[in-house]
This record gives C-alpha cells, sequence and structure tokens, in this order.
C-alpha cells in the first residue's frame, strides 16, 4: 500500500481527505499545492509531510533560476516555504533541512549537478521511511502477546508514512505472525483520522477492530478491555516528551490510572533533541470551522459559537512506558537512553 508517488520528476499522492469514501489520486504540480495539500491534512501523518515535502523541493527545481547564486537564494526560500505548513511535526523540518544541507554542501557544482543531488537526497529520505518503518515494527511486535487488544489513536499506517507505519505497522506485523490483534480505534475528533484511516487500513488488512468515540476510553479500561495502548509521535524532546494528536494524552493519564501500558512508535527522525521539553514544543492551532462542522458539512453549535481547535498535545514522558524506535526500544530513563540511542 503506498500513500505517495515519484515518478519522472511527477508528484501523486493519496488524497486522505476523500478517504474512506474515494480512493483519489492527485497529481501535485506545483509548490503551492504541495503546500496546501500539507496544510489541509491532504497528505498527513508526521513521516509522510517529510518525505512529501521534500518531493515538492524536486518538483519546484526546475522553476528556479539557471543563476547560481539566485537558485541558491530561492532554494532556501522555498526550504522555509514549505515549513510554514504545519508547525508541530518535526519530519517536515528534518526532512527539508537535509534537502538544505545537500544544497550547501553541493554549492561548489553546477546548478544542474545541485539538483541532480537533491533529487537523490530526497528518494534517499523516501526509501529511507520505508525501511525505518520495517524495524519499528520488528521492535515493537515483541512487546504485543498472543490475542491482545490494543487501543490507539489517529492514524499510524501506511498512510500516514511511506512505509507500513510507525504503531500501525507493529500491529500489522503481530497479524502476520499469527498473534490475532484485536484494535480498539479511537475516531479522533474533531477530523476523525481513527474513523476515516485507521478503520480503512485495519479493514484492508482483515484486522479485527472496533470504532469507538474518543470519550469511550476511560470506560474500556476500567472494564479491563484494553491491554495496551500503542501511538504514533509527530515530535519528541530529548527528555522523552511527545507531541501527539490532541487526545493522546488523555490516553495517556488514563493508561497510568488503569495500570495499562502506554507505548510511543516512532522513528528517530520524529526525535528533536534541540528541545528539552514538552513545553517548548510548538502546538498547531486550527480554525474552527473543523471543530464546528463535521468534516466541513453538518454544523454542530449555534453558528456564533466560538470553537478551539489545538491539533496536538504533549504526553510527558513519565506517562510512557517505552518509545519503539527503527534503533530500538528506549526505556527510562528517557534523557539517558535517548542521547545514547542518537549519537
Ligand atoms: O494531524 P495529523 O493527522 O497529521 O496528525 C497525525 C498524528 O498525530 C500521528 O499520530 C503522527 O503523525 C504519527 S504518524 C506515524
Amino acid at each position: 500500500m503506498r500513500s505517495l508517488k515519484f515518478k519522472n520528476n511527477k508528484l501523486f499522492y493519496l488524497d486522505q481527505t476523500k478517504l474512506p469514501g474515494k480512493e483519489l489520486w492527485r497529481n501535485c504540480a506545483t509548490i503551492k499545492s504541495g503546500w496546501k495539500a500539507i496544510k489541509n491534512l491532504k497528505v498527513r501523518g508526521a513521516p509522510l509531510i517529510g518525505v512529501f515535502a521534500a518531493y515538492c523541493i524536486c518538483i519546484h527545481l526546475d522553476k528556479l533560476s539557471k543563476k547560481k547564486n539566485v537558485f541558491l537564494r530561492q532554494l532556501k526560500q522555498s526550504l522555509k516555504y514549505l515549513e510554514s505548513a504545519r508547525p508541530t511535526a518535526v519530519n517536515l523540518f528534518w526532512a527539508l533541512d537535509r534537502l538544505g544541507k545537500v544544497s550547501l554542501q553541493s554549492r561548489q557544482k553546477e546548478v544542474k549537478q545541485i539538483k541532480k543531488n537533491i533529487v537523490k537526497e530526497a528518494k534517499l529520505i523516501h526509501q529511507q521511511d520505508i525501511i525505518t518503518c520495517k524495524h519499528i515494527a520488528d521492535y515493537g511486535v515483541n512487546l504485543v502477546k498472543k490475542n491482545e487488544t490494543i487501543l490507539t489513536h489517529c492514524n499510524t499506517g501506511f498512510l500516514a508514512s511511506s512505509g507500513q507505519g510507525t504503531a500501525l505497522g507493529i500491529i500489522f506485523k503481530t497479524k502476520k505472525q499469527g498473534k490475532n490483534p484485536t484494535v480498539y480505534i479511537d475516531e479522533t475528533r474533531p477530523l476523525l483520522q481513527g474513523a476515516r484511516l485507521t478503520a480503512w487500513e485495519l479493514n484492508k488488512k482483515k484486522i479485527k477492530s472496533f470504532l469507538i468515540t474518543d470519550n469511550s476510553a476511560a470506560f474500556l479500561m476500567q472494564n479491563k478491555q484494553i491491554d495496551k495502548i500503542l501511538v504514533g509521535a509527530d515530535r519528541i524532546t530529548a527528555s522523552g516528551d511527545t507531541a501527539n494528536k490532541i487526545g493522546t494524552y488523555n490516553l495517556a493519564i488514563l493508561a497510568k490510572y488503569h495500570n495499562i501500558p502506554f507505548y510511543v512508535a516512532a522513528p528517530l527522525s520524529t526525535f528533536d533533541l534541540s528541545l528539552k521539553k514538552g513545553s517548548d514544543i510548538v502546538i498547531e492551532k486550527r480554525g474552527q470551522k473543523e471543530v464546528k462542522k463535521v468534516l466541513g458539512q453538518a454544523l454542530i453549535c449555534p453558528k456564533e459559537t466560538k470553537a478551539a481547535n489545538f491539533a496536538f498535545d504533549v504526553t510527558p514522558s513519565k506517562l510512557i512506558k517505552a518509545i519503539v524506535t527503527d534503533k530500538g526500544v528506549i526505556y527510562p530513563p528517557y534523557e539517558k537512553n535517548i542521547k545514547k540511542l542518537i549519537k
């Protein structure tokens, strides 16, 4: 399963706002339409937006000047422009930063060669993301026992990455190993990534799952119907504090109260060691309409009502049992062990 394609310098993506109703592939022909696709969550999920943004730069290269100093300046502006699409998932910044570094390293070369190096790096980021997902699943699968029931939030599968995903990738692998997982899916208000995307992916993989409203989690935990919680991440600080889809923190607190292990799965590209603690993470605020209208359609409150729409929250590391990465599983003390793993 794929969520984007890059071929002959053409970029295509599966429009996630149309799922599960329609599998609509779109051509991203300009950097502006790429920016909008990220902003409007047509392309979403931390690892995927990094890869997609890198390819958005590739399709834009021929529109830049042939004069090297102008080319380099315009390239820098383009990288900055794409960074501005969404603030929280660090993978976006990480991927664009890699392209920026490549352009600096090859600045003595001709423009043609710099362009080639950038495209090569974007393809490498893409390939690495696929492999990274595989490694996360390899490590994470050992944490899941036979016949366990897992609660997950938002969408962390092949729609959110260029491989099999992070938290969902682990679940796919447990199914492959015959461990017979059952998944409870938080619908994930307001944009319903759980209901629309995770339910769709689990259906495709024939994994037994139940869609629940976000406010059902406590009840299920109280009634001993959840064995573990597995979520993804958009940015993890040096102390292990983790930003993920709004509502993740609720789950972590509930998990602590009910003594249920709470796991985060993320590639090393999701770690931002320049930030010490969770409160340093910029949390994306989105428009009121997303909360007031279900999927842009039915208004569910008086039209004068004001809404607050924070897209992410931060789970303090002390609520996290372990973080599954592509280089191994990190346990507390996080500050020390994260440093050890990411040298
Ligand atoms: O706003 P979204 O849909 O991009 O948020 C995505 C999430 O919060 C995911 O859990 C996270 O990016 C991990 S994706 C493997």
